[in-house]
């Protein structure tokens, strides 16, 4: 079946031009973007050449840009020598010492400031610890800490002394952290004794003795923060106290020059199918994708007080909190804790109190907050944010208009940006003060990146509106390298498909007669309907354009007839309804067939309390399909939020 069928029936026809009191300050203007895409299309190898040259401070410079000899395992700029904290800090000590690097705000409400001095000395005095360990060049370390300022001074550590991280989301449990740490074959795990996230202390320590006592035998030392205070056993010659270890050490470490390819870290995600992938990133090319990206997309100057929400157990924290906007000698904030805690004000609050000039979070997040009302925001003075971004999902138009009218109060732009762990850094978003956007869409592709959709056979696919998949026709710098320990499944999970001639990024799109990109959802959330394919997110967004819905997610489920039913689990603004809800659903399925045509329209209507999701905020697709399908559930459900959940969409609670 071709997938140039997949249909787009989501019509989004608002445009918002670029706010021109933005654009006159802007970092890229319109004549710099054109001029920047016409020397990328025009000699796209030349193009990065002059960034990285322009960019990166380098050790040793380098003499060939890309080398394709082992294609599609790309190398970029391989015979340079860089160092990845050196570029992050020691580059800014002459004209920025005194600048805030971090701001951090922690769950209960301690704040702390650090200088890009300040900063510098504390990744020196940490690298050291780590070397005193015997922690060198090429060895992994595990990283699985609270977002507090540690957590980047551990990575930063790591890239100064060529130790490569890995760093597992705290939400994570003990299991999956074994399975990283033994993937990885980590030497070293850097936690702490807990983290705050609403109001409870997560027990990372515990964890993390658990995850050691049933394997990991590479573990030769566990350096442990001081978070919480509370008592934790210590394992005598394994253990050793983050305050402790730094001790009469020097806060001076000389860099270690690495390769360009040296790998500054892996990142597990998970696939659709089989155990997580360790996505495994370069030094050069990652730090010129996450840095350029950082100054382009989020116009970031040194005096942006820039939040990225995300956290460090994620790319967006590696790319938009650890690397990029340091990179840029940007002040970023760190907030510990969880959205709505102790009330739902806390993120506006801290907008207001740190004054964030530039925010970027999740579609899943706004969400949320916008459920609670605006009335909440409207308390807090949010009139120095002049950016707002979105990630992870497509953002639905529904939420992006109550980001830009609540939190933007209609000046900010939104940039809607795509991307993924393996791209390392953003590929297709707006240019702020020059991209018109649209409710839903992230727009265009970066100069440099060359992103097409294109049918089963690998034909660009022109027609309007018409699906495909999305795939990276040329080889960008911070592309990931391998799968650690896996190239057989790197080439199989991105090349295969289509012969090694482009990345496939497993989303499918469609590209509208302005050539804005909507991503329409990973491939396997493709449904099947009566020989049509549908977007799931489509149908979603016009479940949560309902004024009374919420949230929605949406999952095939077998049909004897149309193959592909699809199943709908809603959550409601209030109340979950209950009783007879029949007219209720007939609602929604014809505000469904009214908004996309009867072919989108539900047959299953479930009303929930929440959706399943990771830590992450990523709704838990696959648990869904099987609570549909009333198949067995499978999947690992630890890292629910709330695995008390799964009877109630059952249907049982
Ligand atoms: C997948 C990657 C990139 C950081 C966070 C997620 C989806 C991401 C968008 C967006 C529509 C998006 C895609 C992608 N996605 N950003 N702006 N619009 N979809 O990283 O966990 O590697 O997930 O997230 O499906 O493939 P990730």
């Amino acid at each position: 079946m071709s997938q140039s069928n997949i249909e787009s029936v989501l019509h989004e026809a608002r445009v918002f031009p670029a706010n021109p009191q933005f654009a006159r300050e802007a970092r890229i203007g319109d004549e710099s973007l054109a001029a920047l895409h016409r020397r990328a299309e025009s000699d796209p190898v030349g193009y990065w050449s002059d960034l990285a040259r322009s960019e990166i401070t380098w050790h040793k410079p380098f003499t060939q840009t890309l080398d394709d000899s082992a294609a599609p395992n790309y190398r970029w700029f391989a015979d340079g020598e860089l160092n990845v904290s050196y570029n992050c800090l020691d580059v800014h000590l002459a004209e920025h010492a005194n600048r805030t690097a971090i701001i951090f705000e922690g769950e209960p409400g301690d704040t702390r400031r650090l200088t890009y001095r300040q900063l510098h000395a504390e990744v020196c005095l940490f690298a050291n610890a780590l070397k005193a360990r015997g922690i060198r060049r090429g060895d992994r370390v595990v990283i699985y800490m609270p977002l507090v300022p540690e957590a980047v001074i551990a990575m930063q550590a790591c890239a100064r002394i060529g130790a490569i991280h890995s760093v597992v989301f705290g939400g994570f449990s003990a299991v999956s952290l074994k399975d990283r740490i033994e993937g990885a074959g980590a030497r070293c795990v850097i936690t702490a004794d807990g983290g705050r996230r609403g109001g409870n202390i997560v027990e990372l320590k515990a964890a993390t003795d658990k995850a050691l006592a049933e394997g990991c035998p590479t573990v030769e030392s566990v350096f442990v923060l001081q978070r919480t205070g509370e008592p934790v056993p210590m394992q005598a010659g394994r253990d050793i106290w983050w305050h402790e270890a730094i001790v009469g050490l020097s806060d001076q470490c000389e860099p270690e020059w690495v390769d360009a390819e040296h790998p500054l870290f892996l990142l597990y995600t998970s696939g659709s199918t089989g155990r997580p992938k360790g996505i495994q990133h370069s030094s050069a090319g990652y730090l010129l994708g996450a840095k350029m990206t950082s100054r382009w997309v989020f116009d970031l100057r040194v005096d942006d007080v820039f939040w990225c929400t995300a956290d460090v157990g994620w790319i967006t924290g590696h790319s938009y909190v650890t690397y990029g906007p340091l990179a840029a000698a940007a002040t970023i904030v760190m907030y510990e804790g969880a959205p709505t805690y102790p009330d739902g004000g806390r993120f506006w609050s801290l907008c207001e109190r740190h004054g964030v000039t530039v925010f970027y979070t999740a579609p899943t997040a706004i969400r949320a907050l916008m459920k609670l009302g605006e009335e909440i925001p409207a308390k807090y003075d949010l009139s120095k944010i002049r950016l707002l971004g979105s990630v992870g999902e497509p953002i639905n138009p529904e939420a992006w208009m109550w980001y830009h009218r609540v939190i933007g109060q209609g000046r900010c732009p939104i940039v809607d940006t795509w991307w993924q762990t393996e791209t390392g850094a953003i590929m297709i978003s707006p240019i702020p003060g020059v991209t018109p956007t649209k409710p839903g869409s992230c727009t265009q592709p970066l100069p440099g990146i060359f992103a097409d959709i294109v049918d089963d056979e690998g034909r660009s696919v022109t027609t309007p509106d018409a699906g495909g998949y999305l795939v990276i026709r040329k080889p960008w710098p911070s592309m990931l390298r391998t799968i650690w320990g896996d190239n057989e499944r790197y080439l199989k999970t991105y090349w295969e498909k289509f012969q090694n001639k482009f990345y496939v990024a497993g989303d499918s799109a469609h590209r509208d007669a302005d050539g804005y990109f909507w991503i329409m959802g990973r491939i396997d959330d493709v449904l099947n309907v009566a020989g049509h394919r549908l977007g799931t997110m489509e149908i979603e967004s016009a479940l949560v354009a309902h004024p009374r819905i919420a949230e929605a997610a949406v999952v095939g489920k077998q049909h004897e007839i149309k193959g592909e039913s699809v199943f709908a689990f809603v959550v409601c603004r209030g109340a979950r309804p209950t009783g007879d809800t029949r007219a209720f659903e007939k609602e929604l399925r014809d505000w469904v067939t009214e908004q996309l045509g009867a072919i989108a329209k539900p047959d299953d209507i479930r009303f929930a309390e929440n959706l399943p999701k990771t830590r992450s905020g990523k709704i838990m697709r696959r648990l869904l399909r099987a609570i549909a399908r009333g198949e067995p559930i499978t999947q690992d459900v630890s890292t629910l939020e709330n695995p008390a959940i799964i009877d109630q969409l059952r249907g049982l609670g």
